[in-house]
């Protein structure tokens, strides 16, 4: 069974996961406006691990007995500057979904709850993978600059990271 204050922290966790599904959706359908295929894939393939993350805490939380909320979401932006800025977005994310992770985790010790700390491994080592995946990306496109060559190429290489996201199940 979850406390409560559990209860409401998982919840919060619930919206930070939707909210970032929204988020990566919006930058594929940005990418993809503008001809990138690769990168909206991948951006795709990244807003529905996002979705398999916010479901997994939703079903964690009713098996626990308690009620897992759908709540309102922030409209993501609707463009994102460059690429650059986008991946930039992007890791700056994923680093402040690591620290939400890490106060939860934090919440659980302190509430003695050890079933809902063990399974927030599983979060605490995907967001190892998943700040490690943006910060790569963020070093090619550091790279690449504002070269068009450059980014067409890089559009290739993000397409073959789309298995690197793609949802476990
Ligand atoms: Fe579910 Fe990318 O954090």
């Amino acid at each position: 069974m979850v406390s409560d204050i559990i209860e409401k922290a998982l919840n919060e966790q619930i919206r930070i996961e939707a909210e970032s599904s929204q988020i990566y959706l919006a930058m594929a359908s940005w990418a993809e406006n503008q001809g990138f295929e690769g990168v909206a894939s991948f951006m795709y393939a990244h807003s529905d691990e996002e979705r398999m993350h916010m479901l997994k805490l939703v079903k964690f939380v009713n098996e626990r007995g308690g009620h897992a909320q759908v709540s309102a979401l922030v409209k993501p932006p609707v463009s994102f500057g460059s690429f650059k800025e986008m991946f930039q977005t992007l890791f700056d994310h994923e680093v402040m979904v690591s620290q939400k992770i890490n106060d939860l985790v934090g919440i659980t010790l302190d509430q003695r709850d050890y079933a809902t700390h063990n399974f927030l491994q599983w979060y605490v080592a995907e967001q190892i993978e998943e700040e490690a995946l943006a910060r790569n990306i963020l070093d090619k496109i550091n790279l690449i600059g504002d070269d068009k060559g450059g980014l067409y190429l890089f559009d290739n290489d993000v397409k073959l990271l789309v298995g690197a996201v793609e949802a476990p199940q």
